[in-house]
């Protein structure tokens, strides 16, 4: 999937949200999009899973195959007073193929670290759930779809360091399989991917390509000055 010499300005938006970006995603690998709010991370997702509407575009974007991808945004779903039970049927049902599906059929068919979670929020209210319980549900659910390429636009916001390093974990042991693009504005997400590769985006350009190992290593240093502008506070 590839972005070439793209622009995009939102309808009625004089200045432009991504300006003349080259971008590839590598495949079988962490892709990091990093960068302030605003600087157009999930305007480059959209583009890229030709999800962009309305505005307009120069440029050329070769999308994912067949639309076999996954996408989840940075906005929680609002879900109410289903049943996490509830949501997890649903959801699994249509990968697993089953619709009565119990925590002893998961056991096996889903990561220990996914059985644990739904465990401890099988019988609770979506809303009941705090902001970082939300998320993981939604992340650890849909991940279970096994596409080939998963987009996630800022999936460790509202989750405590813990809980991001085991999504990470169970991110890379599907590097085999899987491509994920991530967007996050959170220097730490990249320090536990050392293997990644990281674009770091400001004000619709992408500023610095580099490995995670390298973005690690300079990440304090004067030659990535403005990655400090936004992280270190
Ligand atoms: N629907 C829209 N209409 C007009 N302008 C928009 C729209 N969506 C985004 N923008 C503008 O485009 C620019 C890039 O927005 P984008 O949502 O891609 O940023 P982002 O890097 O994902 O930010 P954040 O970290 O806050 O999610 C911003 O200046 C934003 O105000
Ligand atoms: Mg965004």
């Amino acid at each position: 999937m590839e972005l070439k010499d793209y622009s995009y300005a939102y309808q009625h938006e004089a200045s432009l949200a991504l300006n003349q970006v080259n971008y590839k995603v590598r495949e079988n690998a962490v892709n990091f999009v990093i960068g302030p709010n605003g600087s157009g991370k999930s305007t480059l997702i959209d583009a890229l899973t030709l999800n962009t509407r309305l505005g307009k575009a120069a440029g050329r974007v070769v999308g994912p195959t067949n639309n076999n991808y996954l996408y989840i945004t940075q906005y929680l779903p609002l879900l109410g007073t289903v049943r996490c039970s509830e949501i997890t049927r649903f959801i699994l049902g249509n990968v697993f193929l089953n619709s009565h599906i119990d925590l002893g059929f998961l056991e096996n068919r889903v990561d220990e670290r996914v059985l644990s979670f739904l465990k401890h929020v099988w019988h609770k209210k979506y809303n009941d759930l705090s902001g970082g319980e939300e998320k993981l549900l939604q992340l650890y659910l849909f991940l279970q779809s096994q596409k080939e390429f998963v987009v996630l636009d800022e999936p460790s916001a509202y989750i405590d360091r813990r809980n991001v390093k085991q999504l990470f974990d169970l991110i890379e042991e599907r590097l085999k399989q899987q491509t994920f693009l991530i967007v996050t504005h959170d220097v730490r997400d990249i320090r536990l991917v050392p293997d990644s590769f990281v674009s770091v985006l400001n004000q619709g350009k992408i500023v610095s390509e580099l490995r995670g190992q390298d973005f690690i290593d300079r990440e304090f240093s004067q030659e990535l000055p403005f990655i400090y502008d936004f992280s270190e506070y």
